[in-house]
């Protein structure tokens, strides 16, 4: 699914982070930064140790927060690693302001390096317990308001998820968008 914000591209795919061929590629870390399972694992394992050396350089990462590094072995030339928010510890209310600061920071990084395609795994619906239906709409509604107010900086955003239940999950949330801007328009 794609739709078209200002000059940029907002789209959805099924499938593996770490083969996408975008500039950056966002990473779902831990404050740590140094490495763990799921998509953190996969990035790191794709991508190599040139990775890591350089997140140990980085002194951590608050959650909502995001850093940038090498992209290492990967087709992009960066990884942004953004901590999103451990659902149960800090409740529906912090939890979907600090995941939607995740991915706004992703994106500032992102321009500030002169990124102009970025893809995002869905942040903290797996190991850190979001659920995935509330998580997809805060998402894309963060994306979709930065992209409307930037100046022509990013010009694709990629979502890419892992499965066809978490595709059609961000499909449903953004057609639900689409519609009430229809509605708002
Ligand atoms: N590509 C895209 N999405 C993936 C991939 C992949 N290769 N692997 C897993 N996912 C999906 C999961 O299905 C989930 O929907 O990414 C989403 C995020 O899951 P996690 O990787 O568990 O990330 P998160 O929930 O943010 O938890 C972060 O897990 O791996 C550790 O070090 C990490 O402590 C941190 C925590």
């Amino acid at each position: 699914m794609q739709i078209q914000i200002g000059q940029a591209t907002l789209e959805l795919v099924e499938g593996d982070i770490t083969q996408q061929d975008t500039e950056a590629i966002v990473n779902a870390a831990n404050p740590s930064l140094l490495g763990g399972g799921g998509v953190d694992g996969a990035i790191h394992r794709a991508g190599g140790p040139a990775i890591l050396e350089e997140c140990r350089k980085l002194g951590g990462c608050a959650t909502g927060d995001a850093k940038i590094t090498t992209g290492g072995r990967l087709r992009a030339r960066y990884v942004i690693h953004a901590v999103g928010p451990v659902y149960r510890r800090e409740g529906p209310t912090k939890a979907a302001q600090l995941l939607a600061s995740a991915y706004r920071r992703s994106l500032e990084v992102a321009t500030e390096h002169g990124v102009k395609s970025i893809a995002f795994p869905s942040i903290s619906t797996g190991a850190y317990g979001y659920p995935m239906e509330e998580a997809a709409p805060i998402a894309l509604q963060t994306v979709i308001n930065f992209l409307e107010h930037q100046q022509d900086g990013i010009q694709l955003v990629r979502f890419v998820l892992y499965g066809q239940r978490a595709y059609a999950i961000y499909v449903q949330a953004l057609q639900r968008i689409m519609a009430q801007r229809t509605v708002a328009n």
